[in-house]
C-alpha cells in the first residue's frame, strides 16, 4: 500500500476514467471546436436529463454558478441573502459579486446545513422588520448542501413561498444527493453546481452548471454566461463571460454515467468508517431519514481535532479542514455581513472540531483499515484544546 494516503485524489479520479478522457480529449482536439460546442451542449442535455431539469447550463466555475443564478434573480446591489457561515467562502463571494449582502444563519450540528428554526425566526425578524422584499431587503436563501448532506428544503421552500423569496441550492457538495427521493438542485429556483477536480462529479481544471425548471430563469443565465447575447454580438442583458469549455465537457460527459455508482462507493467507504470508528471519542456524522447523503466529505468531530489531526499526519494519511474560519470572522467579509436570528454558536463551535478524513471513491478496503488502525492508536489528550 502507497503512503501518504491523500485526503482526496483527483489523479486517482483520472486514472480510473483514463481510456475515457485520454479518448473525449482527443475527440475535442481532432473537431478543433474549443468553447460551447456539441459536447458542452449534449453535456447540458445529459446533466439535465440526470437530474430531471428542464435546463442546464455550463458555466466556468460553482462561483459563478451562483452569481449567475443570483443575477438572474435579479438580486443586486443592497439586496440581502441568506445563507450559511459554515460553508466554502465561495458561497458568501459569489453574493457580494452582485453587491448583495449575506444574512448569515447557523446550522443544524447534525447535518451541517442550514437550522430550520434559526433560519424562520430569521426570515420572520426580517419580515417583522419591513425588510423583505423591496430595496435593500431579503431577496433569496442559498441552502448549502454541505459535505453532500441535503439542507432540510421542504421547510426551506415553504418558507421562500410564504414570503416570496427565491431559493437557490448551492450543489458545489451534492452531486446526486437526495431528499425524499428528489435530487438536490431541483427543488429550488436554480441549483448551482461545481465540477472543481476533487467534487463529486470533477472535471480536469475548472467547471460549473446552472440548473433550472424555470424556462425564464434558465434563458436568463444562458444569456448572462455570454455577455447577455440573445445572438451574436448582440447584448440585450448585461452579461459575463462564464462559459464552460469543451474539453472540460467533454471529460464530465465520460464521468457523468458513472456519478450514480461512484457515489455508492462514497456511502460504501462511509459505512466502513462508521463501523471502524465506532466506540472512539469522536463525534461521526449523521444522516437525516429523508436524505441521500453522498458523502462529499466524511466529516468527524472532536475538541482534540488539531491533535488527531498532528498525529495523523505523521502516520501518513491527510486530513482536512472545510472549514477552519466561518465566513462570518473572515477578515474579508467580518463587517460585510448581517446576522441572522440566534446567533452563531453552533458555527462557531464546529469550525474548531471538525476533520475530514480521506473520502473519495478510489479509496481501497486496505488503505481504509489502516487509516483505522491509526485513529485506534491514537490517544487524546487527557485536556481538551478545543
Ligand atoms: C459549498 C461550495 N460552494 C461553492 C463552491 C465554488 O465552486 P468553484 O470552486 O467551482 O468556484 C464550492 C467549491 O469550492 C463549494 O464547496
Amino acid at each position: 500500500m502507497r503512503l501518504p494516503i491523500l485526503q482526496s485524489d483527483p489523479k486517482a479520479a483520472y486514472l480510473a476514467y483514463q481510456q475515457g478522457i485520454d479518448a473525449a480529449i482527443r475527440r475535442v482536439l481532432d473537431r478543433g471546436w474549443f468553447i460551447l460546442g456539441e459536447e458542452t451542449a449534449r453535456f447540458e442535455q445529459e446533466f439535465a436529463a440526470y437530474l430531471g431539469a428542464r435546463h442546464a447550463i455550463g458555466v466556468a466555475n460553482g462561483t459563478e454558478a451562483l452569481e449567475l443564478a443570483l443575477r438572474a434573480c435579479e438580486v443586486g446591489p443592497g439586496d440581502l441573502v441568506i445563507t450559511a457561515s459554515h460553508t466554502a467562502v465561495a458561497t458568501a463571494a459569489a453574493i457580494d459579486l452582485v453587491g448583495a449582502i449575506p444574512v448569515l444563519v447557523d446550522i443544524d450540528p447534525a447535518t451541517y446545513t442550514l437550522d430550520a428554526d434559526r433560519l424562520t425566526e430569521t426570515i420572520q425578524l426580517y419580515a417583522a422588520r419591513g425588510q423583505v422584499g423591496g430595496p435593500g431587503g431579503l431577496k433569496a436563501v442559498i441552502p448549502v448542501h454541505l459535505y453532500g448532506h441535503p439542507a432540510p428544503l421542504p421547510i426551506i421552500l415553504d418558507l421562500a413561498r410564504r414570503f416570496g423569496l427565491r431559493v437557490i441550492e448551492d450543489c458545489a457538495q451534492s452531486h446526486g444527493a437526495r431528499y425524499q427521493g428528489k435530487p438536490t438542485g431541483v427543488w429550488g429556483d436554480l441549483g448551482a453546481f461545481s465540477f472543481y477536480p476533487t467534487k463529486n462529479l470533477g472535471a480536469l481544471g475548472d467547471g460549473g452548471m446552472v440548473v433550472s425548471n424555470d424556462d425564464d430563469l434558465g434563458e436568463r443565465v444562458r444569456l448572462l454566461r455570454e455577455y447577455g447575447w440573445k445572438e451574436r454580438y448582440v447584448s440585450s442583458l448585461r452579461g459575463k463571460n462564464s462559459r464552460l469549455d469543451e474539453v472540460q465537457a467533454a471529460i464530465l460527459r465520460v464521468k457523468l454515467p458513472d456519478l450514480e455508482p461512484a457515489n455508492e462507493r462514497r456511502r460504501q467507504v462511509a459505512a466502513r468508517y462508521q463501523a471502524m470508528l465506532s466506540g472512539l471519542p469522536l463525534r461521526r456524522p449523521e444522516c437525516h431519514p429523508d436524505a441521500l447523503h453522498v458523502y462529499h466529505q466524511y466529516v468527524v468531530r472532536t475538541p482534540n481535532r488539531d491533535d488527531l489531526r498532528t498525529f495523523l499526519r505523521d502516520q501518513k494519511v491527510g486530513t482536512l479542514v472545510h472549514y477552519p474560519v466561518p465566513v462570518h470572522q473572515q477578515a474579508a467579509y467580518q463587517s460585510h455581513y448581517r446576522p441572522g436570528a440566534g446567533g452563531l454558536g453552533h458555527t462557531e463551535a464546529v469550525c474548531r472540531q471538525v476533520l475530514s478524513l480521506p473520502m473519495h471513491s478510489e479509496l481501497t478496503g486496505e488503505q481504509l483499515d489502516y487509516i483505522a488502525e491509526v485513529i485506534r492508536r491514537w490517544q487524546p489528550p487527557a485536556e481538551p484544546k478545543g
